[in-house]
């Protein structure tokens, strides 16, 4: 069954004619990787605060396992495209933010927070300020803190957007590492093409004015990854590499059309 399921979604800000979002419609099982790719402007931040319940459907529906999405939940945990970490807490403390207001008692917290940053390769760093960090480790502890939470599905806005390639690479590898285990279905924002290939299971492909879905894709490239094959050799694959140029032209083409 999907964990969410969004229906013929329309969202328009307050004094806009157009709508942010037009039409949209998808869903996201336990153990799919969704990605929104699109050109700056075509409402994929929207969507994710609707799926989040930061932002209220103007037409159609949200359902999470069946019911309405109307405001954020702790089932939904949201890593933003700009981190959001506390400062003044080191990076277990972060960690553990949620699962204190979740009210987890001591010990189940402790051992969730040290599998966490294990898995995101932060144990060493687990005494450190999140300003002591370099860009990649605080986006580590983003996500070690959503994976932390007792969420079902993690929304991600462009994780990745502010890293060097070398790192972001490693991250994609990790993120689906992490995905695999922690049986969480997971939406991810990108304006990547290559990273959107690579990890999605269903690709969808944003176009703006009015923010809708041009294009869906079935890509196979994470599940060779996951039997063991180079990512090397899957981003240059020239299957890989056809599916890359195909979605740079419908950007291109769409970019033609709106200057048009
Ligand atoms: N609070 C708001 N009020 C009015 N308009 C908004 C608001 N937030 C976003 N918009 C508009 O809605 C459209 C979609 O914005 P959104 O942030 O969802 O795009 P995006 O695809 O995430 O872009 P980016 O890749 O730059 O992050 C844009 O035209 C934007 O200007
Ligand atoms: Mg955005």
């Amino acid at each position: 069954m999907s964990l969410l399921q969004v229906d013929k979604l329309g969202v328009t800000y307050p004094g806009q004619s157009q709508p942010a979002l037009h039409q949209v419609s998808l869903s996201l099982a336990r153990d799919e990787l969704l990605v929104a790719l699109g050109p700056s402007g075509c409402g994929k931040s929207t969507l994710l605060g609707v799926l989040a319940g930061f932002i209220a459907p103007s037409q159609g529906r949200v359902l999470f396992a069946g019911q309405p999405v109307t405001a954020p939940g702790v089932e939904r945990a949201v890593v933003f495209q700009h981190d959001a970490l506390l400062p003044w807490l080191n990076v277990h403390d972060n960690v553990a933010f949620g699962l204190k207001l979740q009210g987890a008692d001591a010990a189940a917290r402790e051992r969730i927070v040290a599998d966490t940053l294990r898995l995101v390769g932060l144990a060493d760093v687990a005494t450190k300020r999140t300003w002591q960090l370099s860009g990649g480790m605080r986006q580590r502890v983003g996500i070690a803190r959503a994976l932390a939470s007792r969420s079902q599905v993690l929304l991600l806005d462009e994780p990745f957007g502010a890293l060097d390639a070398f790192t972001r690479e490693q991250m994609q590898q990790l993120l689906l590492r992490v995905w695999q285990q922690s049986q969480r279905g997971v939406f991810l924002i990108t304006h990547d093409i290559e990273e959107a290939l690579f990890l999605a299971t269903e690709l969808v492909l944003m176009s703006p004015g009015p923010g809708r879905i041009v294009q869906r894709l079935r890509p196979t490239f994470n599940q060779r990854y996951r039997a063991g094959e180079d990512v090397r050799a899957i981003k240059s694959d020239p299957a890989f590499i056809a599916l890359r140029e195909s979605l740079l032209h419908s950007l291109f083409r769409q970019g033609h059309e709106e200057a048009a």
